[in-house]
């Protein structure tokens, strides 16, 4: 397992000042940017023009989560834009193989997320090529669900696959992450906790990433 690492996502962060939010986070590992199509997920974002503005302002890496369709084609602009990790849907994939290498090899960190009805098995071989496996604790589209335990087992099998092919691939996990919820995530085997909600509902998110590290290393 990876050295525990907090991912505030933006999502339910306030749009109209997006430099000034992220600024907030400067102990971070990363910030999680949600890219919604209304068509792979019934919300919209932004795209890769703003993206590319958040990344030069950000203090720390963008994670961008792609909830997006035809992943094959549109995921190469966030890397182009500047992300430092690059989340794509298996379910909105066609070649997740040659899109990982491609991510990887236009420099960033490949990553292939599953929603919550998308079993791991099928994907056990394909973990070697990814630097990031995502598992979705809520239907993605959203921020502020309440956290699926159902996912949990999920979360354990994959990391009992990442031991038995002894490869480093981070495990994260993305929605209803909270101080309730963190430790079930770490104790199944999660390194990457994304939490949305839970940091910009805080008064002070920069401290609640820091109590979210302390929970998760517990
Ligand atoms: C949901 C997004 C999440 C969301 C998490 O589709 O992928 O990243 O922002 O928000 P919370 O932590 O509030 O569930
Ligand atoms: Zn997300």
């Amino acid at each position: 397992m990876g050295h525990i690492q907090i991912t505030p996502s933006i999502l339910n962060s306030d749009f109209a000042r997006l430099g000034e939010e992220v600024a907030r986070i400067p102990g971070a590992d990363w910030v999680h940017v949600d890219v919604m199509d209304n068509h792979f997920v019934p919300n919209l974002t932004f795209g890769p023009t703003m993206v590319e503005a958040l990344a030069r302002v950000s203090p720390v890496p963008l994670d961008a989560h792609l909830m997006i369709e035809d992943a094959d084609r549109n995921a190469p602009a966030y890397v182009e834009a500047g992300c430092g990790s690059v989340t794509f849907h298996v379910e909105a994939a066609k070649a997740p193989v040659r899109l990982a290498r491609e991510i990887r090899s236009a420099g960033a960190r490949a990553s292939m997320a599953l929603k919550p009805a998308t079993p791991i098995e099928p994907y056990e071989d394909l973990l070697p090529e990814l630097d990031m496996l995502l598992i979705m604790t809520v239907e993605p589209g959203f921020g502020g669900q309440k956290f699926l335990d159902l996912c949990l087992p999920k979360i354990r099998r994959a990391r009992a696959m990442m031991d038995k092919h002894g490869i480093e691939t981070w495990l994260q996990v993305d929605g209803g992450v909270s101080l309730e919820t963190i430790e079930r995530c770490a104790e199944a085997g999660a390194d990457v906790f994304v939490a949305g909600s839970a940091v910009y509902s805080a008064e002070d998110p920069d401290k609640m990433v820091a109590a979210l590290r302390e929970k998760a290393q517990a």
